[in-house]
C-alpha cells in the first residue's frame, strides 16, 4: 500500500531497470560488466591536479548561481569553435550538476501541467521520469532497428497532439550508439519549427564519435531560438564524480532553467568548476586517446557479437553496443538474467531503456580491452547452448 505521504507522481515512478540488474550483480563474483555506462578511465591526472589546485588555492566556497564566468566563456569558445554556434556566457549558458540537473531544469522550466514531450525510445533512462517529475507527460516514440534508430519528420508528425511542447533528442545516442545525421536533424527542425515546438538536445557524448561528425542540433539553420543544448563533462573527459554539466539556451529560455537552478541547487561544485576548465582548455589530447581506445573496443565487441550470431548495427557514437538477441528466443530479461547467472557475464536488458529495447541488450565497452575479450568468449559458450 503506497504511503499517502509521497505525492502520487513520484511514488508512480518506475524503479530503473538498470539499478534493479545492479543489485543482483552486485552480490556475485567474477562478474564481467558490460553494463556500466560511464568510463572506466580516471579523470586524465592535469584535470584531477586543477581541482585539487582550486581547492587548496580556497575555492570552497559558492560560485554565481550560472556558474565562473570563465567557464562559461570556455563553454562558449568551445561549441562556438566545434559546432560554430555562439552562446553568450552572459545568460545564455548555464553550469549545471552533470546533465542530469540540466534535464531536470530543462523540463522544469518549459513544461506546464500535462503538457507532452516527444521522446524516441530506446533512450537513457532519466529521460521519462524528469518529464513525469515536472508535471509533463512522455510520448515514447520507438524507433526500430530498420531505420537505423534515426527519427523521421513522417514518425515525429504522428506523435504531435494540440499538447505537444517539446521533443527530448539524445545522440550519440544510449543505449544503440546511433549517431543523428544532419538530414534526420533536418526533420526534427521542420516538424519543431512547423508545430513551434521546443527541442531539448542531450549532447553528452558528441565527442565521443567514430568516423562520422556529431552535428549539434543548435546549429542547424534557424534552431537555436528553440533549442537547450546540454552537455557534459562526465563522459569524454572521464569525470562522472566531479557532477558537472551545462544548459544552453537563448536568455529568454535559460532564465527559467537559471531560476530553477538558484532555488534548487545554488550553484555547481566549485573545484569541479575549475577541473572543467581546465578540461576544456587542456583536454583534448586526454580526450582523442580515450576516444581511440574506446574504438579500438568498439571494432573488438561489434565483430565479437556479429560472429556470435548476436546482430549488431554498427554503434557510430557514445560506447554502447546494442545487439539483437532474438536468435535465441529468449527476451532480453530472461538473456541478461541466464548470462549473467551462468557465465557471468552483465548486460542490461534493452527493454530498462524504454519500447523499441525489447529483444536487445545493451554492452558498454566503457571497459578494458581483455575484459571484453573474456566476455566474448564466455558469450560464445552461453550461445553454443542457445544460439
Ligand atoms: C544520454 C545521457 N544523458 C545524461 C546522462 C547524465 O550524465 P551526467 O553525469 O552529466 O549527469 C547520461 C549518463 O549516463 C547519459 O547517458
Amino acid at each position: 500500500m503506497p504511503t499517502p505521504y509521497v505525492a502520487r507522481r513520484v511514488a508512480g515512478l518506475k524503479p530503473s531497470g538498470i539499478r534493479k540488474f545492479f543489485d543482483i550483480v552486485a552480490t556475485m563474483d567474477d562478474v564481467i560488466s558490460l553494463g556500466i555506462g560511464e568510463p572506466d578511465f580516471d579523470t586524465p591526472p592535469h584535470i584531477l591536479r586543477a581541482g585539487i589546485r582550486a581547492l587548496e588555492q580556497g575555492a570552497t566556497h559558492y560560485t554565481s548561481n550560472a556558474g565562473l564566468l570563465e567557464l562559461r566563456q570556455a563553454i562558449s569558445d568551445h561549441l562556438e569553435k566545434l559546432y560554430g554556434v555562439r552562446y553568450n556566457p552572459q545568460g545564455e549558458i548555464t553550469v549545471t550538476v552533470g546533465v542530469s540537473e540540466a534535464l531536470y531544469l530543462a523540463m522544469t522550466a518549459v513544461l506546464n501541467p500535462g503538457e507532452e514531450v516527444i521522446i524516441p525510445t530506446p533512450c537513457f533512462v532519466s529521460y521519462q521520469a524528469e518529464v513525469i517529475l515536472a508535471g509533463g507527460v512522455p510520448v515514447e516514440l520507438p524507433l526500430s532497428v530498420e531505420n537505423n534508430f534515426q527519427l523521421s519528420a513522417e514518425m515525429l508528425e504522428a506523435a504531435i497532439t494540440p499538447r505537444t511542447k517539446a521533443i527530448l533528442i539524445g545522440y550519440p545516442n544510449n543505449p544503440t550508439g546511433a549517431v543523428a545525421s544532419r538530414e534526420a536533424l533536418l526533420e526534427v527542425a521542420r516538424v519543431a519549427e512547423a508545430h513551434d515546438l521546443v527541442v531539448i538536445s542531450d549532447e553528452i557524448y558528441d565527442r565521443l564519435v567514430y568516423g562520422v561528425p556529431h552535428v549539434c542540433f543548435a546549429s542547424l539553420p534557424g534552431m537555436k531560438k528553440r533549442t537547450i543544448t546540454l552537455g557534459g563533462f562526465s563522459k569524454a573527459y572521464a569525470m562522472t564524480g566531479w557532477r558537472i554539466g551545462y544548459a544552453a539556451a537563448p536568455a529568454e529560455i535559460l532564465g527559467g532553467l537559471i531560476r530553477i537552478h538558484q532555488y534548487t541547487i545554488m550553484s555547481a561544485p566549485t573545484a569541479a568548476q575549475y577541473a572543467a576548465i581546465e578540461a576544456l582548455r587542456h583536454g583534448e589530447e586526454a580526450v582523442e586517446s580515450m576516444r581511440q581506445e574506446y574504438d579500438r573496443r568498439r571494432k573488438l565487441i561489434v565483430g565479437g557479437l556479429n560472429d556470435l550470431g548476436l546482430s549488431t548495427i554498427e554503434p557510430r557514437g557514445a560506447f554502447y553496443a546494442f545487439p539483437s538477441i532474438a536468435v535465441t528466443g529468449m527476451d532480453e530479461e530472461t538473456f541478461a538474467q541466464k548470462l549473467l547467472e551462468e557465465e557471468r557475464v552483465a548486460v542490461v536488458p534493452g527493454s530498462a531503456f524504454g519500447p523499441g529495447g525489447e529483444g536487445y541488450v545493451r554492452c558498454s565497452y566503457a571497459t578494458a580491452y581483455e575484459k571484453i575479450e573474456q566476455a566474448l568468449e564466455r558469450m560464445a559458450r552461453f550461445m553454443q547452448r542457445y544460439g
